[in-house]
Parts: C-alpha cells; structure tokens; sequence
C-alpha cells in the first residue's frame, strides 16, 4: 500500500464546480463507484463532502498508473492528484452537485483496499438493520447517513451558541448517581469500593440541575446522556441525549418562549425550516378529548366527536351498557370511505382491540344507503342527526368506539392516525408544532393500585388545586407542559415545587412517608431548607429533534452507534459476560448459567 507522503489535500471532491475548473487539485477518499470502458475508466470518488467524477485516460496518463486504476474495486481508499476539467454538454448530470466537472487523474494513490462490502455503501438502501447495525462504519459511509450525524452536529452547535447567548452556562452533572425512582428502570452500575452498593447511571440530570438553581447559577443547560432501562421503540433507546435546561425566578411562558426561539433558530439555520412563533397551546384535556392523544398530530384534522347523546335510550345493548356505567360512544370522521372494505373494517377491529377497546362499530354513509351493525336499532332520523352533528355526507365513513373514556380516546386516537396514513392526509413537509400544558398531576395505576406522579415527584401543583391534593388527587392539574412536533414529544417539563410543605404533602400524595421520601430524595431535602429560589425547567430529546428535522422514521437513524430492540449493541457485542475475577471484585454473583461464548 502507498502512503499520503508528498500529497496533501487541497479539495473535497463534494465541493468541486464550475469556478475550479483547470484548478490542480489533490483529493483523498473512497471508490465509490467505478467503470470500466476499456481505455476510460470513471471513478466516483466520495469522501465526508460528497463525490465527484474522476477520470482514468488510458492515452493520456502512464501505463502504471492506468494499471492501478484497473485494479481499483468499491471502497478502496485512494488519493488522487489531477486536474479539475468542464464536463461536455452531453455528459453533464445536472442530478449531481458535482455533476458539471470532473478530475482528469495525473497521479493515483492506493492508501489501503476493501473487501467487498456487506451491503451497497448508497442511499435508500434494502438492507437488514440488524446488518447495518454489525457493519456500522459502512452504514455511516452512507451519504444519507453522513448528513444525518452531520446535522445532529449542526443542531448542538446552534443549542450551544443560542443558550450562551441567553446567558446560560453549560455544567455538567455526574453519570454514576444515587438509585432514585424517577419513572423508569435505572441502569446499575456495581461498586469495587463499597461491596454490595450500587450507583445508578442517570435518567436524567434532574435532580443536580435543581441543586444547581439552590447553588444560584440560575440559568444553566446540558446537552447530556440519560439511561432508562425501558422496553424500547422506533423513538426511544435505552441511552439517548437531552438538552437540558433548568432555571430560576421565571414563570411558564419564559421558559416556553425561549424554547420557542430556540426551536425557531434552530429550524432556520440547520435547515433553513420557517418555524413561526408563538406555538399553539393546547390544555391535556382538550388534547385526549379532541385528539385522543397527549402528543396530537395536528398535521391533518379528524377530531374524535362524541356522539353519546344521539345513541342513548336504544335497544342496542353495546352501548347502553357503556353509557350505563358512565362511559362514552365518540368517532372519527373518514372523508370519503363510506366503501371501505369489509376486510379492512375487521382489521380494524383488532386494531383497536391492542388498545383495549372491546370492538369497533361504524356507520357508512353509502351511496346505496346506510351501513351500520347497529342499523336496525336506531331510526333513519338518528343516522340523519348523526350525521348532522359529526358533518358526515354520503360517502364518508364513520368510525365508531364505546368503552370508558381513556379507552375510547386511546382506541380513537390510534386509530386516526392509522386512517389519516392509510388515506394519505399527512404532509409529510408540514411542521406543526404545539405545547400541551396542563397536565394532570397524577396519574392512577391500576398495576399498584396508587396514583404515581406523571412527570415527576417535583413538579408543582397548579396554585388552585393544592386544596385537592389529598381529596381528590385526580383533579390535581400541574404546571407541566410538553412540547409536541408531528405527533412526537419533543421535549417536556415543569416548574417546580420549592417549598418543603407542598413537597412533603405531594409524597405524601404518591404514598411516600417523610421517611421513605427521606430515604430516597433526602439531599435534596437537605438542599431545599436553604433558601431555594422558585426555579422549573425542559428536556428536549435530542435524537427525536434531529429524527424529524431528518425526516426519518427511527431515531437510531440519527445516532452514530445505537442500541437494536433488544438493547443490543451489535457491532461491539455489549452486553457479554465477564470474567469470574472481575465479578468477584465487584462482589457480584449472577443468578444465570454462563452463557456459551459466542
Ligand atoms: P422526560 O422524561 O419527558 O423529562 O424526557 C424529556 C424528553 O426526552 C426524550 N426521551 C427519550 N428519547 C429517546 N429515548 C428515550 N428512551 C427517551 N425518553 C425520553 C423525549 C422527552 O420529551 N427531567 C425531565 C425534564 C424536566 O422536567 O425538565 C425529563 O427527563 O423527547
Ligand atoms: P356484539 O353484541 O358484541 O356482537 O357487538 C355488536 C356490534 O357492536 C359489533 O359488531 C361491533 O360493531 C359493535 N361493538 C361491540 N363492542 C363495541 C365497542 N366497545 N365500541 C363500539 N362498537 C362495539
């Protein structure tokens, strides 16, 4: 192999156009695509910039050099030293950034070859993830994929210079941490130094960047790594980045109208995305009851309408069950697909079902007439004030759940998003954002039978309820807000509770004694009789911004090295199993047979 010796770089070959025509240029990078016309053999050479055309001429270059050229296969990393020419009108490919010049090769460097690669090293390609994720380095080789990682650069770089800008200080906060339920499972990590104890590795800075408001630097941000042992989804890994903020003496809308500057800079300059501000402002519960969902995709409309008052007092048992045990009947509206057919309405069905409603009913508004299951039940005058009420014409479909409120907004909610993709209603270039606020305070879980803290234990309680905190804790609206884009939570916070009373009452509230609570926040406790400033906060999730500014469906797509569904790195095999000697200095023994090396 030959070395880069006497050649220095002068271009990347991504960047080269019309005004570096007869420019001498040296470039270094990658064969990434090369054929072969008996005495003309045109390479494409890709490095981080992009790629250009280089030109291997038989006539009119040495024979070793030509030789070596023949030799070149996909992914080899070569330097070339050449001259940049004007491609012939005929042979311009306007498809291409580069596509009006080429590099006549003088001189060609081998600096190392490739075996054939696993996969083609191009965009959209069909490949196995599991694939993409052994061969990692060669997926990143990607153009699509390069972009990507070179975006989420862009994005903290813009986070970092609008942050200082704003007087906010960038502090970083420990990743071996004391164990504290926050939501998720903790990440554990086992202690040499003190047998038998155990940090947790961070779901998030939380609990630091609220000591830092006691500290008094009062505006401070992190762009920081959290771990959460969770089940894991196309948005979610098991560590992931956060922008974090945090700061003191401010009330909701500062910190809603500084994310919202940030949001706005950051679509403009990272891609050149107009973002107008404010955002809307949607309460928790006009979001579930209109939209059936915290996170609405208001990209396209279809509200969930409640149609209880139309189908009561029937002979249809379905729903006079429901409505007899205060539950509800709502829909959704389908423009235009009265025709749905029948197959289709019983996937449905079992769609819905995942979300723990019992069935499915509709009503077609067909040419021929109605179609409904509970047609024989209800009189032609019901189905018109039916569709009087929901705006439903001959031809539209309506889709119909009974349960239990959250069941029917859950089930509903789904299910309009699955029908606004099945019916082509999204925009896929649309940008809507909108902040939720208002969220409950608590939430009831059924598992443990006790109300558990939505966002988390800290957050305040909106000044009006405090009185219910213990009377009727599912009243109890809090000061939280969520940022939502297309559909995904972007980011999501609180201000937070900085009186000592209101937090032993709210523990209290989750089932905690002053003890217990003691036991498990008590530094904080500790650092909260100090003169605590009223303070709240953010987190954006990184990778689902840079997701949707990517427009990719994963956010493993926007991460260099992610985790598969099974929290497996696959490249580097993590997790594996260790050696006896290092279990047994960290005084650990596993309750699992060793695993066969693999
Ligand atoms: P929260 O738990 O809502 O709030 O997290 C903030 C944001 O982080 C993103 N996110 C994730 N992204 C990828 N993978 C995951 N497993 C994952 N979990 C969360 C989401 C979410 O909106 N400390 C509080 C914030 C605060 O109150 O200031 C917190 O962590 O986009
Ligand atoms: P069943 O009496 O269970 O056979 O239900 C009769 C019809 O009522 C079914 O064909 C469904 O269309 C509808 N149905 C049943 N359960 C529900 C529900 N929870 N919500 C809406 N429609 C339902």
């Amino acid at each position: 192999m030959e070395t880069l010796q006497g050649m220095k770089r002068t271009h990347h070959a991504g960047t080269l156009r019309k005004a570096d025509i007869d420019t001498e240029v040296v470039l270094a990078g990658w064969v990434s695509r090369r054929r072969d016309h008996g005495g003309l053999i045109f390479v494409d050479m890709r490095d981080r910039s992009g790629f250009v055309q280089v030109v291997f001429d038989e006539a009119a270059m040495n024979e070793g050099t030509f030789h070596k050229a023949e030799s070149l296969r996909n992914e080899f990393c070569i330097a070339v030293r050449g001259k940049v020419r004007g491609r012939s009108e005929d042979t311009i490919n306007p498809n291409i950034e580069t596509g009006e010049v080429e590099v006549v090769c003088e001189e060609l460097r081998i600096l190392n070859k490739a075996k054939t690669p696993p996969f083609y090293i191009q965009d959209g390609i069909d490949v196995d993830e599991t694939v993409r994720m052994k061969y990692r380095y060669l997926d990143l080789r990607r153009p699509e994929m390069q972009k990507n990682i070179i975006l989420r650069h862009r994005v903290t770089k813009i986070m970092r210079d609008f942050f200082d800008s704003e007087g906010f200080l960038e502090i970083e906060t420990p990743m071996l941490c004391k164990s504290t339920p926050e939501g998720a499972r903790d990440f554990l990590v086992p202690s040499r130094l003190n047998p038998g104890e155990f940090y947790a590795l961070p779901q998030s800075p939380q609990i630091f960047k609220q000591i830092l408001q006691v500290a008094g630097f009062e505006k401070y941000f992190q762009i920081v790594r959290c771990f959460r042992d969770e089940d894991l989804r196309a948005d979610r890994q098991p560590e992931f980045t956060q922008l974090d903020i945090e700061m003191s003496f401010l009330d909701q809308d500062t910190i809603l109208s500084l994310m919202e500057r940030m949001t706005q800079k950051l679509f403009k300059e990272a891609i050149g995305a107009e973002v107008k501000i404010p955002f809307e402002r949607m309460t928790w519960d006009t979001a579930m009851d209109t939209y059936g969902s915290d996170k609405p995709d208001l990209r396209f409309d279809m509200p969930l309408m409640d149609i209880s008052e139309h189908v009561k007092d029937s002979e249809f048992k379905v729903f006079n069950a429901v409505l007899g045990n205060g539950g509800m009947v709502k829909c959704i509206k389908v423009d235009g697909y009265a025709d749905i057919p029948r197959r289709r309405l019983d996937d449905l069905v079992k769609f819905v079902q995942i979300y723990g409603a019992k069935g499915l009913a509709w009503i077609q508004y067909a040419e021929e007439g109605i179609k409904s299951p509970f047609k024989k039940f209800y009189s032609d005058e019901t189905f018109a004030k039916i569709a009087e009420a929901t705006g439903a014409k001959t031809g539209d479909l309506l889709l119909v759940v009974a349960d239990k409120r959250l069941v029917v907004d859950t089930a509903l909610g789904q299910l309009r998003l699955e029908m606004a993709k099945e019916r082509g209603l999204i925009d896929p270039d649309a940008l809507r954002f909108l902040w939720v606020v208002d969220f409950p305070m608590y939430e009831w879980s059924e598992e443990e039978k006790r109300w558990k803290a939505m966002h988390h234990p800290f957050t305040s309680p909106r000044d009006e309820d405090i009185e219910f905190l213990k009377s009727d804790p599912g009243r109890v609206k809090a000061n939280a807000y969520d940022m939502v884009l297309n559909g995904v939570e972007i980011g999501g916070g609180s201000l937070r509770i900085y009186n000592a009373d209101l937090q032993e009452k709210v523990f209290e509230s989750l089932g905690l004694t002053y003890e217990q609570a003691y036991e498990k926040f008590g530094f904080m406790m500790d650092a909260f009789e100090y003169g605590t400033p009223p303070h709240g906060g953010i987190a954006f999730g990184l990778d689902r911004l840079v997701m949707l500014m990517a427009k990719r469906d994963s956010i493993r797509d926007v991460i260099a090295f992610p985790k598969n569904q099974s929290a497996r790195d696959v490249m580097s095999s993590a997790p594996s199993t260790v050696d006896e000697k290092q279990l047994r200095e960290l005084s650990i023994r596993t309750a699992v047979k060793k695993k066969e090396a693999k």
